[in-house]
């Protein structure tokens, strides 16, 4: 499978937004590298767990600005999870399917025009109209390393 190599066509013009899309595309480039075994069973987890973050943040964005769509976007957040599930529990050809299969979702979602695109029209129009909302705190990328799930809240910060 092919890397995606990330272009301002991409945007969805709104920012928050566009740097988490941006996250995935360099976790998603990370299961194109060479590897096996442990290292490629955790890009796996972290891709899957920072895309988990990625949806909740668009849920709340389209939560708190009554997006009309809602409903449908999230029907297609949630097919993408499901099948993220059903091929990590695959035992061949994971990674390969895992890549066919977020590569699509990058394509259908992302930068076609009814879904993100649609989003971000939406949220940069509510704020050219003057009607502010409130952002989630943006999905940060997890270390590396260590899995987006397993790390601590308080990482980094003494115990006492
Ligand atoms: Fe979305
Ligand atoms: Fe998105």
């Amino acid at each position: 499978m092919n890397v995606i190599v990330w272009t301002p066509a991409f945007s969805v013009g709104y920012e928050p937004i566009d740097k988490q899309h941006q996250v995935i595309v360099d976790l998603y480039n990370g299961l194109c590298a060479d590897l096996s075994g442990s290292a490629m069973e955790l890009a796996e987890q972290k891709l899957g767990d920072y895309i988990d973050g990625h949806f909740r943040f668009e849920d709340v964005l389209m939560e708190r600005t009554g997006y009309a769509k809602r409903m449908a976007h999230l029907a297609d957040h949630r097919r993408l999870i499901d099948m993220y599930k059903v091929i990590q529990a695959r035992d061949q050809n994971k990674s390969t399917v895992m890549k066919i299969v977020v590569y699509k979702w990058f394509v259908e979602h992302v930068v076609s025009d009814e879904m993100d695109r649609d989003l971000g029209r939406f949220l940069s129009e509510q704020l050219l109209a003057g009607k502010p909302f409130a952002a989630p705190p943006s999905v940060e990328p997890p270390p590396a390393g260590q899995s987006a799930a397993t790390t601590p809240p308080d990482a980094g910060t003494p115990s006492r």
